[in-house]
């Protein structure tokens, strides 16, 4: 039995679904209000817990082989925070799952997470990196970088479809290795049947890495016309986003992130989504305004 915290999110959801396409006995962890239906029609099991209420995290963890977690509070708030999901609370699953006989742990952590971040989500995400490879179970550390899934469309695609200009923060040409979540996905569900992902940390990135101006260029050729852009200084609001993305834009803007993928996508057999691909995709999925 694998259980999957985070599996009402996107990219757990994701990796419930292929866990339970592939024939794997899924047992996710729901909470009041979450929306899982669409996982438990296929047969997920569910059981209703919180990374807050560790007595929840034990039943969870009973009689499961392995847990994926990407559980995290980025997109939550008011009681979900850094503090009680993404330090306490990964906590409270960690030894949880070690006190049950858990035997594999994949934890989905983020780049640059780090026990001495100054950045207190970076912070939370390396102490519980540093947890679950001292917590004695098989271990594996998914580090992600940027999701395309999430910024991408948020930066550049929604305003560029909605007519209004793409904002860029800075010179907004450092140049990062923006992942596509089904790649993850992939990793997430290779990794917790393979032996040699364990005791790893897989460090996951795009096809090349691409700065904001090149998505830009990027969706002006796929939609064959200019888009009006605007530029605003670190630290200034983007219009349209939460004031977390726009701050992590400015910090996006003071270093690159290359990943070089060739060894690792070969390894695990999953070729790097290349950002053309993932734009085609999303301007398929999402209406044009006419011209
Ligand atoms: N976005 C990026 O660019 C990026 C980059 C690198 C790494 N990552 C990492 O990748 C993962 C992203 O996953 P995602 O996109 O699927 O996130 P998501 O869509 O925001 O989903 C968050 C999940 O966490 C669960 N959760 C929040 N608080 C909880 C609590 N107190 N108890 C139990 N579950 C709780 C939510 O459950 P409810 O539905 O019940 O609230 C939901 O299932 C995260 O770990 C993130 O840090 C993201």
């Amino acid at each position: 039995m694998i259980l999957v915290v985070g599996a009402t999110g996107q990219l757990g959801g994701l990796i419930a679904h292929r866990l339970l396409e592939r024939g794997e006995p899924v047992r996710i962890l729901t909470r009041a209000g979450s929306s899982f239906d669409a996982l438990a029609a296929p047969g997920a099991q569910t059981v209703t817990g919180d990374l807050k209420d560790r007595g929840s995290l034990e039943e969870a963890c009973s009689g499961v082989g392995a847990v994926i977690t990407t559980a995290n509070s980025a997109a939550r708030g008011g009681e979900d925070n850094v503090e009680t999901v993404d330090r306490g609370g990964n906590r409270n699953l960690v030894e949880a799952a070690a006190r049950a006989g858990v035997r594999r742990f994949v934890f989905t952590s983020a780049l640059g997470a780090d026990p001495d971040s100054p950045v207190p989500f970076l912070r939370a995400k390396g102490e519980t990196e540093a947890l679950v490879r001292g917590s004695g179970m098989a271990w594996t550390v998914l580090s992600p970088n940027v999701f395309m899934d999430v910024w991408v469309p948020a930066v550049v695609g929604g305003p560029a479809l909605a007519g209004q200009p793409v904002t860029l923060v800075g010179s907004a040409s450092r140049r990062h290795s923006f992942v596509a979540v089904p790649d993850v996905v992939a990793y997430a569900v290779t990794a917790v049947e393979r032996p040699e992902a364990e005791g790893q940390t897989l460090v996951i990135g795009g096809a090349a890495p691409v700065s904001w101006r090149e998505v830009v260029a990027e969706f002006e050729v796929q939609l064959d016309r200019e888009l009006p852009v605007r530029t605003v200084e670190a630290g200034a609001p983007v219009p349209g986003l939460p004031e977390m993305m726009s701050q992590l834009l400015a910090a996006q803007d003071t270093y690159d992130s290359p990943i070089d993928m060739t060894g690792l996508a070969a390894a695990y057999g999953v070729p790097p989504t290349p950002l053309s691909d993932f734009v085609r995709g999303f301007l398929a999925a999402n209406p044009r305004p006419a011209p």
